[in-house]
C-alpha cells in the first residue's frame, strides 16, 4: 500500500526495529476490550467530555499528533483526579494484562498510561514508534468516536503496511517499537477518544538485554 505518512521517526531508528525482540508472530492483533471493562470506560469518558466538559487542550504531545494549523491536535480529560485512576485501573486490570500476556507469550508489568486522548478534525498521527525501553507490548482502545470517514491506524510491518480501523469497543495490540505506526489520513468527523497502555516483559531474554544495550548506547 502506497503512503507517505509524515515521519518523526529519526533514521537511526530503524536499526532499532531491527534489533528490538519479537513476541508474537504477527506482532498485531485486533481484539474487544472486555465488555464490563470498556462499558466502565465509555461512561466514564462520556460523563467527563459531553456532560462535564472536562476536555482541555493538551500541552505537549512530542510533535507526534499533528493538527490543522491554530487548533490543539488533541484534548485531554483534565483535573479528574478520581477519573485518573478510574482509567488507570484499564491498564493494570487482570483481564487486559491477561489479554496483553497471551499475545505476548510472556509475563508483563504495566510502565505507562495515557488517555483518554481526544483527536478531533485534522488530526494526524506522524510515523513514529514507541519508547524504547518501557513500549515494547503495548495496545491502543477505541473508547469513543464520532467520526463521517474511517481513521485508520498504519503499522509498517516486516511484510509492508497494514492497517486496522478499530470501532468502539476494540483495541489493537501491536509491537510498538517493532512497528513503526501512523495515522498519515487527516480525521475527518468529531472526534476520536483513544487510551493508550504499554508494557514490557518481566523477565528479560539474552536477546532482550542485548537490545536494551544498544538503546543505551545510543543515548
Ligand atoms: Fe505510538
Amino acid at each position: 500500500m502506497d503512503i507517505s505518512p509524515p515521519k518523526v521517526m529519526p533514521p537511526e531508528l530503524d536499526r532499532i526495529t531491527r534489533l528490538v525482540p519479537k513476541f508474537n508472530a504477527t506482532g498485531w492483533r485486533v481484539t474487544d476490550i472486555p465488555s464490563g471493562l470498556y462499558r466502565d470506560l465509555y461512561w466514564r469518558f462520556r460523563e467527563d467530555y459531553t456532560i462535564h466538559d472536562l476536555a482541555v487542550p493538551e500541552g505537549n504531545t512530542g510533535g507526534v499528533v499533528q493538527g490543522t494549523a491554530g487548533a490543539a491536535p488533541a484534548l485531554v480529560i483534565a483535573g479528574t483526579g478520581f477519573g485518573d485512576a478510574f482509567f488507570e485501573r484499564a491498564h493494570t486490570s487482570p483481564e487486559i494484562i491477561a489479554l496483553m500476556e497471551g499475545f505476548a507469550g510472556c509475563r508483563l508489568r504495566p510502565t505507562w498510561w495515557y488517555g483518554p486522548r481526544v483527536y478531533r478534525s485534522g488530526a494526524v498521527l506522524a510515523e513514529h514508534i514507541d519508547r524504547l525501553e518501557t513500549h515494547l507490548v503495548n495496545a491502543t482502545l477505541n473508547i469513543d468516536c464520532d467520526l463521517a470517514e474511517p481513521w485508520p491506524i498504519f503499522l509498517k510491518t516486516e511484510k509492508g503496511y497494514v492497517s486496522a480501523d478499530l470501532q468502539p469497543g476494540q483495541m489493537l495490540l501491536y509491537e510498538g517499537v517493532r512497528f513503526p505506526h501512523s495515522r498519515p489520513h487527516p480525521l475527518k468527523g468529531k472526534h476520536y477518544a483513544g487510551m493508550f497502555l504499554h508494557y514490557e516483559p518481566i523477565e528479560k531474554t539474552q536477546e532482550h538485554e542485548e537490545y536494551l544495550r544498544h538503546v543505551k548506547e545510543m543515548a
